[in-house]
């Protein structure tokens, strides 16, 4: 796949289902090259996209690994030229405990995909878009991060993080062009909420009870907000 002058290219991590595929089909549609990564590879997302007549490409990454993230910028720098738009969504959910049963390695597997992999792509990505003058982050966080969540205190933590990484992150940039932002969903109906949701059938009725529009969100209304 050939780039043109006008082109501009997003990379969405987290995008073989739920949320980030619904990003990475919106940034896609919107005209962007984008480079759709997961630690899955989405080929068969990727190739409905292509068949659509969309530009897209899979890009297998586990977020949490950061040699592995500096690659996946480096390819996409590569092959692209830029990179004008990144979502750094990819994340998991802790089993759902209350915080002492939690173990530390569920802690600290939580912490390396849901803050460390944001921390990781950022970085890689920053460095980029000082290179070529500029560029738009958005991280994305959870209602969570402004609140809390029963059962989910090493996850809810780093949603609380990834906040203060975008507010810090914003202002050390906002100089040089770069625009850092963070989304914050309420429950939307993807493989990660029905998962938890399986696991206690009662609680799409209690969360749906705090929602004022009477029903969980879609992937699209947040793809809408991201693009
Ligand atoms: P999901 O589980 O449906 O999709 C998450 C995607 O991230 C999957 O494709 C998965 O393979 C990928 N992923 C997991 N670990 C990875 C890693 N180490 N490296 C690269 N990719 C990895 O989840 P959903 O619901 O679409 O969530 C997306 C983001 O939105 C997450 O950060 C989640 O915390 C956040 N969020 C979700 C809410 C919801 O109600 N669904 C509410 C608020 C925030």
């Amino acid at each position: 796949m050939t780039k043109t002058m006008e082109e501009k290219v997003a990379l969405v991590t987290g995008s073989a289902m739920g949320i980030g595929l619904a990003c990475a089909e919106a940034f896609a549609k919107a005209g962007y090259i984008t480079v759709l990564a997961d630690i899955r590879e989405p080929g068969e997302q990727v190739e409905k996209l292509v068949a659509e007549g969309q530009k897209a490409v899979a890009y297998r990454c586990d977020v949490s690994n950061t040699q592995a993230v500096k690659e996946m910028i480096d390819w996409t720098v590569a092959t692209y030229g830029r990179l004008d738009a990144a979502l750094n969504n990819a994340g998991i959910q802790t089993p759902q405990r209350p915080m002492a049963e939690i173990t530390d390695d569920e802690f600290d597997r939580t912490v390396a995909v849901d803050l460390k992999g944001v921390w990781n792509c950022m970085r890689y990505e920053i460095l980029q878009m000082l290179k070529q003058g500029g560029g738009a982050i958005v991280n994305t966080s959870s209602q969570g991060g402004v609140t809390g969540f029963p059962g989910q205190a090493a996850y809810i933590a780093c949603k609380h993080a990834v906040i203060g990484l975008t507010r810090t992150a914003a202002i050390d940039y906002a100089a040089k062009n770069i625009r850092i932002n963070a989304v914050c969903p309420g429950v939307i109906r993807t493989p990660m909420a029905e998962d938890l949701m399986r696991r206690d059938p009662s609680l799409e009725k209690e969360l749906v009870r705090d929602i004022p529009a009477g029903r969980l969100g879609k992937p699209e209304e947040i793809a809408n907000a991201v693009l």
